[in-house]
């Protein structure tokens, strides 16, 4: 017996920073902010990432690269192992992450690569909640509620069985 099944992710889109809701829009300008201090030499794509925390505080971070190429490490890990090497115990609210090439903001949502989709998740797991998830860009911004969303069918700490 064979199925075919059909899963759902939800995503909300917006067109303009000034539609949604102050707390994320603040966050979209400090990964704006925080792509301004990005490392990226080799790459010259500027990734700033945003983390909102319980507790109120919000962790930049940004992309460093290096000259072996596989060294660096994305914004969203920068941000996201700050955070918890800072605040082990303060659960991850919301994320949001911007880029920006040699012709500015990238049209967008900026797109988490799969290794910071994969620590995403851990990170859901470590706190039991959702994160939601700010996806930047110059004409569309994306509003995900949950790395779910992001990467279904993840690897989790319960699939060690
Ligand atoms: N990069 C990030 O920082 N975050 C992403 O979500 C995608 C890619 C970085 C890695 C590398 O420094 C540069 O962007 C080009 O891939």
């Amino acid at each position: 017996m064979m199925h075919k099944r059909t899963y759902q992710i939800f995503a909300d889109e917006y067109e303009n920073l000034a539609d949604l809701m102050e707390v994320d829009r603040q966050l979209i300008l400090k990964a704006r902010e925080a792509s301004e201090n990005a490392y990226a030499p080799y790459s010259k794509f500027l990734v700033g990432a945003a983390v909102l925390l319980a507790n109120g505080e919000i962790i930049k971070g940004n992309n460093q690269e290096n000259a072996d190429f596989t060294d660096g490490l994305c914004a969203e890990r920068v941000a996201l192992f700050y955070a918890h090497a800072t605040y082990p115990n303060i659960a991850v609210e919301a994320l949001a992450v911007t880029a920006k090439n040699s012709n500015g903001l990238i049209a967008g949502p900026a797109q988490p690569c799969g290794s910071c989709r994969q620590v995403l998740v851990e990170t859901e797991s470590r706190y039991k909640q959702p994160i939601r998830l700010i996806l930047d860009g110059a004409v569309k911004i994306m509003v995900l509620n949950g790395a779910d969303n992001l990467l279904p069918f993840a690897f989790k700490p319960g699939s060690l069985g």
